[in-house]
């Protein structure tokens, strides 16, 4: 459909519990979600975990309990804990494990193999199942330490399994000039440039076939054709973002509203599996006869001591650790504004505190607090009628417009960081204006009433801008913010058009103010 944003995180493993690293790409995720909802899209926003497997069955053995046990905990427990904690609004949320996703797979793989594109063979190479991934030889390095002598995992830094056995094959090889000439043709379907440029000297060194199931693993979804093997874990798990909008039912044709309605989609991934999602995903849907993903968006890695922050490595923070001193909305802005969206970035409670206060509490938050404060002192707590623009305040009126446009423009790009950095501006100007026009000031001669009542309403009408442009950042602050201006007049804030946030003039004249405690309170302790 013409104004559908369909929007998916990956599904994650449920070996163990979430990081900060999987809660960065659903914040994500979330934002463009929320700010895509606010343009009056139609928007559907997918998350999910991926249950199948080695590395999610061993996890379960090692720790005595049957898989799906395992994952049925961990998924209650902590999978879809974290989307509260983080404040997701996800539409949807799939699990491997879910009959529709199973039945959606066996439908496809049934169609792949009836359009020609599955035969037989022998697959003997090295397998990392820390990535579920059959490695290239070129792909893997020297180990080190304990694993002197072994060929590692680049990602994972343990030594592959070789493995040997008879299964099926996907035809991969007959999709490479078919996807060489449609990235060629619409480069802006994998972002950024540096991912692009990846996947196109990946498809140019020549595709080969893929095997496609597994006779040794017991954890997966069955072969439709053949009780004896099991779907490889990754051409289970990509079939998520289908499965989920009933891919069985457009495959069948009994219900074809729900995938015709969505697909397809905009993929966000960490860069580490970019290739799943821009070679093997959109061949399988060529094979399927169906369109390729709108975008494939590989993001950075959350770094620990410069390497990936990963379960494995035991370097993982649990959002949690984060959002119960700083709350959800300090998560989420911090991780979205300090990393450009795309590039590896670090955390450290230093840079978080130090923005949490400077941006944050002194930034947006003090200057909400002004604003009330002097809207009940010296105009009975309502918004005032502004008299004649003076520079200045066209000044602010002109940046409001001008970022409220450009933040809109970065998010198509996907410059999630640029956006918000945009809306920080105008917090900025904003502060420095009340400095300027000193409203206390004029608020000692009755003269310049006209005068204090345009620079209130400045004030007051670019904050209604703010906490629009910021909602889908901040969800909850931002809601406060909406309370205290006496906005709620104009509609509930996540019901605000976000591309007209800059035109000048929204907030009603009269509207009862409320003064409210500080949005972001001052951090009581040192983390
Ligand atoms: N299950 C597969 C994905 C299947 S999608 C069809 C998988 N799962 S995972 O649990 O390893 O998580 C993958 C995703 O979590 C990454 O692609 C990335 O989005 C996010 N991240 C995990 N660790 C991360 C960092 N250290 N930094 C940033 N994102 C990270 O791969």
């Amino acid at each position: 459909m013409a104004n559908s944003f369909y929007i998916t995180t990956p599904i994650y493993y449920v070996n163990d519990a979430p990081h900060i690293g999987h809660a960065y790409t659903t914040c994500a995720a979330d934002l463009l979600a929320r700010w895509h909802r606010m343009r009056g899209e139609d928007v559907w926003f997918l998350t999910g975990t991926d249950e199948h497997g080695t590395k999610v069955e061993r996890a379960a053995v090692a720790n005595n309990v049957a898989p799906q046990a395992w994952c049925d905990n961990l998924v209650s427990n902590s999978w879809l804990p974290v989307l509260q904690t983080i404040n997701a609004a996800n539409d949807d949320f799939i699990r491997t494990t879910d009959e529709r996703h199973k039945l959606g797979v066996q439908a496809f793989w049934q169609r792949l193999k009836d359009n020609g594109f599955v035969s037989q063979g022998k697959y003997e190479g090295p397998y990392c199942v820390g990535c579920e991934e059959f490695k290239l030889p070129g792909d893997l390095i020297a180990g080190t330490g304990e694993f002197e002598g072994k060929e590692c995992c680049p990602v994972h830094s343990k030594p592959v399994e070789i493995l040997q056995e008879n299964n099926y094959f996907f035809e991969l090889s007959k999709f490479q000039n078919d996807l060489i000439a449609h990235y060629q043709q619409h480069p802006e379907r994998i972002q950024p440039e540096s991912a692009y440029n990846e996947v196109m000297s990946f498809l140019k060194q020549g595709l080969q076939d893929i095997s496609m199931s597994r006779s040794s693993v017991a954890w997966g979804i069955q072969v439709p054709w053949d009780a004896d093997q099991v779907i490889y874990v990754w051409f289970d798990a990509l079939l998520n973002y289908a499965t989920a909008i009933n891919y069985a039912g457009f495959a069948d044709g009994t219900d074809r509203t729900q995938f015709e309605r969505h697909w397809p989609a905009v993929h966000l991934v960490g860069k580490d599996i970019l290739r799943f999602h821009a070679v093997y995903w959109p061949a399988m849907l060529l094979a399927a006869g169906l369109p390729l993903p709108q975008t494939v968006f590989a993001h950075g890695w959350l770094l620990v001591g410069g390497e990936k922050m990963s379960k494995s490595k035991l370097t993982g923070i649990a959002p949690a650790q984060i959002v119960d001193h700083f709350g959800s909305d300090a998560f989420r802005y911090y991780f979205m504004r300090a990393i450009n969206f795309g590039q590896d970035g670090s955390f450290s409670w230093e840079d978080i505190s130090a923005r949490y206060t400077a941006e944050l509490a002194n930034g947006l938050g003090n200057l909400a607090s002004r604003l009330t404060a002097m809207l009940e002192k010296y105009c009975e707590t309502k918004v005032p009628q502004p008299a004649d623009y003076q520079p200045a305040d066209q000044l602010i009126i002109d940046l409001v417009a001008k970022n409220a446009s450009s933040a809109d423009a970065a998010i198509d790009s996907f410059e999630i960081a640029a956006a918000i950095t945009l809306t920080k501006e105008i917090i900025d100007a904003v502060n420095m204006y009340v400095t300027e026009q000193a409203p206390w000031v004029l608020a000692k001669d009755l003269a310049n009433t006209a005068r204090l009542h345009t620079v209130l309403y400045v004030i007051a009408e670019a904050l209604r801008a703010i906490a629009v442009l910021h909602h889908p950042v901040m969800p909850i602050a931002t809601s406060a913010l909406w309370e205290m201006l006496g906005a709620d007049a104009l509609g509930e804030l996540a019901a605000q058009s976000i591309s007209t946030a800059g035109s000048w003039g929204q907030l009603p004249i009269g509207a009862v103010t409320v003064k409210k405690e500080s949005l972001f309170p001052r951090l009581a302790e040192e983390v």
